[in-house]
């Protein structure tokens, strides 16, 4: 029985909370899990439940929840300068020193950088902002973007639009004109049937040049892909994928658009996803990890070309938004840097953690349920599949991802479920003995959904 404080938020809830991306009856029949409290990788629930985040909440808390130094940090910020904006020639230490961390941070090339709140403003930012630049070279025909099937790229009209997610689509009569999704998704168990997997690779980046082709290389602006798909099932691209699409993407002059919201920051072990598959885009997005998600903060990094034309620009550039660069968001996010290179949270030192955490998913490979375990840095994947000898997934009808991660909650873990993918997404810091009760738990879950549909 639920406690009458419980319950009586729930009530608030059902009353007068919309929840992003919710069946709004099945929640009120439920009534909505009160998340009150959480440090390090553990959250706390109204009823005194600890619980393991292995999501990082939405893939955010790269230093875990509850870091005093981020909170000082925040409230110095707050005591010094609570607000100013970057409109009308000002600037402030906070938003100037964070923008010349995130060019030191990103891959060769990187120069400038726009601020916003969320992955989804960065993305808009760099729609319009690609299409500025465009203008400004005098290409004002190449307005086409290309992303991919399965993409997630955030929520508002630009972000959803590029999204390949097609459920995201018909409620809100998108896409917009001029995106367009290219497939297969580039994943190879997933989509790969019986190919091998450099074939496989050849293939999505013929589809890419296709696309280029049948719209014509003069009408293309960029092509926009996550270095790992996330939020679409965590898929990381087939072997030798992203150089060959970096090729394709010079040979027509397309310009690289790498989404780093879930992949920056330290995410793959390497500061970003770029430098960890070896490329360099000419923008790049970001958000979530880069201020382990305390405070809302998002930028877009332009490289020097886009730079150079937009910042020497005789008029106004007529986009920005009042948050920008927030003050309190960027002195958390320095912080946030500063506690990811003292504490080797990137780069080697990471490399034993990332490893340990691996080794360990990798265990569940053995189990009836699942038919791939994947992991890019502190980024993992487990795929329920029906027979792994046959690689044969379960009928979509019989949610087995949901069930399973009902049961993952029930025994105090945090992993998501898209479709039958699981996904997990631990905070950077967490430890060695943290990884394995994570494991343990997932076992746990990964028997009780095994029984649940008669496979145990
Ligand atoms: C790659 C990518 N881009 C954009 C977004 C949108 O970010 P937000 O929810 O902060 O708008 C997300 C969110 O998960 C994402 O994974």
């Amino acid at each position: 029985m639920l406690s009458n404080r419980t319950l009586s938020w729930q009530a608030q809830d059902a009353a007068h909370h919309l929840h992003p991306f919710t069946t709004h009856p099945a929640l009120r029949g439920r009534g909505a899990r009160m998340i009150t409290g959480a440090k390090g990788v553990y959250l706390t629930d109204s009823e005194g439940n600890k619980i393991l985040d292995a999501m990082s909440g939405l893939w955010c808390a790269q230093v875990g929840y509850g870091h005093e130094e981020l909170v000082e940090a925040a409230a110095d910020a707050m005591r010094t300068l609570s607000y100013y904006n970057l409109f009308f020639m000002t600037s402030h230490p906070y938003a100037t020193e964070m923008a010349a961390k995130v060019a030191e941070k990103t891959p060769e090339g990187i120069s400038q950088v726009l601020f916003a709140c969320s992955g989804s403003e960065a993305v808009d930012s760099a729609y319009k902002l690609i299409k500025y630049y465009w203008n400004l070279k005098g290409q004002p025909g190449r307005k086409q973007f290309i992303a991919r099937e399965r993409a997630y790229h955030g929520s508002t009209v630009v972000g959803a639009s590029l999204s390949g997610l097609t459920g995201m689509h018909p409620q809100f009569d998108l896409p917009l004109e001029g995106i367009h999704h290219v497939g297969p998704t580039p994943h190879h168990y997933k989509f790969g049937g019986d190919m091998d997997e450099e074939a496989f690779t050849d293939l999505c980046v013929k589809a890419v040049e296709d696309k280029i082709l049948e719209l014509g290389p003069e009408n293309v602006a960029a092509f926009v892909g996550e270095p790992v798909m996330g939020a679409g099932g965590m898929m990381p691209p087939p072997k030798g994928y992203w150089p060959k699409i970096e090729a394709v993407c010079r040979k027509y002059g397309v310009l690289l658009w790498a989404d780093e919201v879930i992949t920056g920051w330290g995410r793959t072990g390497e500061w970003f996803g770029s430098q960890y598959y070896g490329i360099t885009p000419d923008v790049i997005t970001m958000a979530k990890g880069m201020s382990s998600g305390y405070v809302p903060l998002s930028a877009v990094a332009l490289g020097h070309d886009i730079a150079d034309a937009i910042a020497n620009g005789d008029e106004e550039m007529a986009h920005g938004f009042t948050y920008s660069g927030h003050p309190v968001a960027c002195a958390v996010a320095l912080k946030n840097v500063e506690i990811m290179e003292r504490d080797g949270l990137v780069g080697e030192r990471a490399m034993p953690r990332h490893r340990y955490f691996q080794e360990r998913l990798a265990s569940l490979a053995d189990h009836p349920l699942v038919g791939q375990v994947r992991s890019v840095g502190m980024l993992g994947g487990l795929e329920l599949v029906a027979d792994k000898e046959t690689k044969t997934f379960f009928d979509p009808d019989m949610d087995v991802g949901f069930k399973c991660r009902e049961h993952c909650f029930n025994t105090g873990l945090i992993m998501r479920a898209v479709g039958d993918s699981m996904i997990l997404c631990p905070p950077l810091v967490i430890t060695n003995a943290e990884i394995d009760e994570l494991v343990d738990k997932a076992r746990g879950a990964l028997d009780l959904t095994a029984k649940q549909i008669g496979r145990m």
